[in-house]
């Protein structure tokens, strides 16, 4: 009698055990930073998770006893979700895959697991986990081995250009003696100096895949812009277009490789001429600059009043070939974006079509 009352006793405490094993795995599965749905070997989910409430936006008991394709049609599930259950469903339903990615609203990208077999005992576990930052890291990959490529290009580049342009800076030295005698030395000068820039873009270009630290150097933001302007006025104006520049009343200096961040100013004002001409205004193209300080950054403002650039175009303006134009190489974004932030700094663009767009170049004040 009393060896029965104690085997009953110990038979309750097992149960109790087991209860508390299975509570304990339970709270485990509704802490998962992942969503899980389990579905019992009739395929009616018996399971779902704190977070996949969280996903569908509904407490798991208006859920329980439904089947994947009962889910599908649940008055409950707005229409992206029934969209990536129908994807769910095909993938691993139909094409028996373990794995599927989906895409949500919120552009969040999420990989679905399947797991069942005999250790889950004819159940069916899904389950959702976010990859939407290791999704991110694997684009800014992609888009770095677009930049190494871009270095190899840039080789073959170099290779076909500088020779050409070592014998045209050969003759010009050569001629001139005759341009001095003409008065013309200034001639001479723009040309060698312009041979040189081309010269350092190059060589800028070959460093592209492996950067290197800028050469930087003081220097006051208003005589940088005003010497970017120098450059780019007149054939800006045989465009039609006004180049205005409103300079600040404080000097700000920045810490620059200045024929580096001259390039991307040029890159900028370029783009705007472009942008301003493709819609053949007449004479009422205009690019405004100004200079601002916002905290311990300058930031250099350049306004132009040309085309704009819709929503696909910005998303796409910084990648490495990426162009509008027919006789663009879609460079001068993406090399223009590597020197600022080789500076410790950022390029901000809005835009709206048929309106215009405004590049803001910032860069962190020289310490003094
Ligand atoms: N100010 C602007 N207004 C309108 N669209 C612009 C502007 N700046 C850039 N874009 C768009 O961004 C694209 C990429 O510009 P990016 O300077 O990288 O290359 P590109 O100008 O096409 O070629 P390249 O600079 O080699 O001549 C352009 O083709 C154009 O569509
Ligand atoms: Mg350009």
């Amino acid at each position: 009698m009393i060896k029965l009352t104690l085997s009953l006793l110990e038979e309750g405490e097992s149960s109790l055990s087991v209860q508390l094993v299975s509570r304990k795995y339970e709270n485990v599965l509704q802490q998962m930073d992942s969503g899980i749905l389990l579905f019992d070997r009739d395929g009616e989910l018996c399971f779902m998770n704190i977070q996949m409430e969280g996903m569908l936006g509904a407490p798991q008991h208006l859920f329980l006893g439904c089947t994947l394709s009962q889910l599908i049609r649940h008055p409950y599930m707005g229409r992206d979700k029934r969209k990536m259950i129908v994807r769910i469903y095909k993938e691993t339903i139909t094409r028996c895959s373990k794995y599927c990615e989906c895409n949500d609203s919120q552009g969040r990208t999420w990989l679905v697991t399947v797991t069942y077999g005999d250790q889950l005992d004819g159940d069916v576990l899904l389950s959702f986990k976010d990859i939407s930052e290791s999704k991110r890291i694997e684009l800014t990959a992609v888009q770095n081995d677009k930049l190494a490529m871009l270095g190899q290009i840039a080789a073959a580049i170099a290779h076909e250009i500088r020779n050409p342009l070592t014998s045209i800076r050969g003759f010009i030295q050569l001629l001139r003696p005759h341009l001095q005698t003409l008065g013309k030395d200034e001639y001479a000068r723009i040309i060698l100096s312009e041979i040189d820039r081309a010269n350092d873009i190059i060589y800028e270009f070959l460093n592209s895949s492996k950067p290197t630290d800028p050469m930087k150097r003081d220097i006051s933001v208003s005589s940088l812009v005003k010497e970017v302007i120098l450059l780019s006025e007149s054939e800006a104006l045989m465009k039609g277009c006004q180049i205005d520049f409103a300079e600040h009343a404080v000097p700000l200096y920045v810490s620059i490789d200045v024929k580096q961040i001259k390039q991307v100013i040029l890159n900028v004002i370029k783009n705007a001429v472009d942008a301003i001409s493709s819609i053949r205004r007449e004479h009422d193209g205009l690019i405004r600059i100004s200079v601002a300080r916002k905290g311990s950054y300058a930031h250099i403002m350049i306004r132009d009043n040309g085309k704009g650039m819709d929503k696909l175009t910005m998303s796409r303006l910084f990648d490495p070939f990426f162009t509008t134009k027919q006789a663009g190489t879609g460079l001068g974004m993406s090399v223009s974006d590597r020197i600022v932030k080789n500076h410790g700094g950022t390029i901000e663009v809005q835009s709206e079509v048929g309106e215009g767009t405004e590049f803001t170049i910032v860069l962190p004040l020289a310490a003094h």
